[in-house]
C-alpha cells in the first residue's frame, strides 16, 4: 500500500511552513518569512510573528497544493510543530492544524521542532542507520540529540545553558556593529581572519564543568569575552584586528560543538552525525566537522541550508515517520508547549 500523505506545518518561530511528504519522499516545501518585518528592531518580536503567521497561513497552504497538484482532500494526516518556539505562534499553527485535521476527518501528531531538523535529513540522505547523533544548532536552539528511532526514541544529550549558537554569533555580531541577524556577517569577516589569534575560552570544556557538562553547551561566557576584549582595545586604543576577533569567537564556537559531538559519538559508538539547524549554514562549522569527522571514520550528513532553516518539510518528515511507526495521534485539544522537551 501506498504511504500516507502527511501535510507538515512549521510555526514556530519567524517562518510558516507548509511541505507534503509521503514515505520519505517530498512532493512539495514552501516557505514564508517575516524575518524582514523583524529586521529593523534587531530581534524577533512575536506579536508580529503571530500576526504573520495568521496573514500567511491559508496563501502559503494555497501556494504548496497548487505546486504539488494536490487538494486538501488528498492529505491523509497533519503534522504541526507543537512546541519548543513562541506561544502566539505555535497556536497559530496550532489552531490551524486542529482546524484542518477536523474538517478532513484524519488525524493530527503534534511533533517536536527540534527532532524535525533532524528527521528533515531522512528526505534527503535516505533511511537512517540503526542511530546516529544530531546536532541541532539555531538562534533558538543547540543541542546533542542521540536518535535510536527518529518516531520513538531520541534523547537529548545535551543542549545549551544559556545562548543558543547563532544567538551568540547575533551577539557578537552587534559588538561589532554589524547589521542583524549578525550571524552570517560574522561568518564572513571570520573568513579575513586568523582564527588562533585570540584564545577565546571553550565553555564547559575543562575539569569539574565537563565532567558535570559533558554534552552541554555555554556560549555566554565567551560572548563576554568578546566584549571585555572590545572594551579594552578601545579603551587603551591599542590596535586590533576585526577579522581576527571574529574568526577566533567563531573558531571556540565551532570547536566546542564538534569536539562535544565527537566525543559522544565514540562513547555511544556512533557511525553517522546529523547536522542541523539554520547555523549549520555557518562555513567554519563546516569546515571544522567535515575535518574532524573524516578523520574519526564519521558519516556527516548536513542537509542543503532550505532544510536546515525552519521549514514545513521537517515537521512533515517527522510526522510521516510517526505515521509509519503506528504511533498514535494527537488529542484534539493538544496544547502547545514553548519549552517542549524531547
Ligand atoms: O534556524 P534559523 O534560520 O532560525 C532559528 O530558528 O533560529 O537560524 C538562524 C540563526 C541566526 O542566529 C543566524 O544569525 C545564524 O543562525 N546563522 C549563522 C550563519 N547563518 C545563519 N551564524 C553563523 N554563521 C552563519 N553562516
Ligand atoms: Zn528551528
Amino acid at each position: 500500500a501506498r504511504d500516507p500523505l502527511v501535510l507538515g506545518i512549521e510555526s514556530t518561530c519567524d517562518e510558516t511552513g507548509f511541505a507534503l511528504v509521503r514515505g520519505r519522499e517530498l512532493l512539495v516545501d514552501v516557505t514564508a518569512s517575516s524575518m524582514d518585518e523583524h529586521a529593523r528592531f534587531g530581534g524577533i518580536v512575536p506579536e508580529v510573528a503571530s500576526r504573520a503567521h495568521l496573514e500567511a497561513f491559508v496563501p502559503t497552504l494555497t501556494e504548496a497544493l497548487a505546486r504539488a497538484g494536490l487538494e486538501l482532500g488528498d492529505v491523509d494526516a497533519v503534522a504541526v510543530a507543537s512546541g519548543p518556539g513562541l506561544v502566539g505562534s505555535l497556536t497559530v499553527g496550532t489552531a490551524g492544524a486542529k482546524a484542518l485535521a477536523v474538517a478532513l476527518g484524519v488525524p493530527l501528531y503534534g511533533v517536536n521542532h527540534v527532532v524535525g531538523h533532524a528527521a528533515v535529513d531522512e528526505l534527503v540522505d535516505g533511511p537512517f542507520p540503526e542511530r546516529l547523533l544530531a546536532l541541532v544548532v539555531s538562534g533558538g536552539h543547540s543541542s546533542l540529540l542521540l536518535v535510536n528511532d527518529i518516531a520513538t526514541d531520541v534523547v537529548e544529550l545535551g543542549q545549551t545553558l544559556d545562548d543558543a549558537a547563532g544567538e551568540a554569533f547575533d551577539k557578537v555580531g552587534r559588538l561589532l556593529g554589524l547589521p542583524y541577524p549578525g550571524g552570517p556577517h560574522v561568518d564572513r569577516l571570520a573568513r579575513e581572519g586568523d582564527p588562533d589569534a585570540i584564545p577565546f575560552p571553550r565553555g564547559l570544556s575543562k575539569g569539574r564543568e565537563l565532567q558535570r557538562h559533558p554534552y552541554d553547551f555555554s556560549f555566554s561566557g565567551l560572548k563576554t569575552a568578546v566584549a571585555r576584549y572590545l572594551e579594552a582595545h578601545e579603551d587603551s586604543g591599542e590596535p586590533y584586528s576585526r577579522a581576527d576577533v571574529a574568526a577566533s569567537f567563531s573558531e571556540a564556537v565551532a570547536d566546542v560543538l564538534v569536539t562535544k559531538t565527537l566525543r559522544a559519538a565514540r562513547l555511544h559508538e556512533v557511525g553517522t552525525v546529523v547536522i542541523g539547524g539554520g547555523f549549520s549554514a555557518n562555513s567554519r562549522l563546516r569546515e571544522l566537522a567535515a575535518e574532524r569527522f573524516a578523520e574519526a571514520g564519521i558519516e556527516l550528513r548536513i542537509p542543503p541550508i532550505r532544510y536546515c532553516t525552519d521549514n514545513g518539510a521537517m515537521i512533515a518528515a517527522l510526522g510521516s515517520a510517526l505515521v509509519r511507526a503506528g504511533v498514535a495521534p494527537s488529542p484534539l485539544d493538544l496544547a502547545v508547549d514553548s519549552q517542549m522537551p524531547l
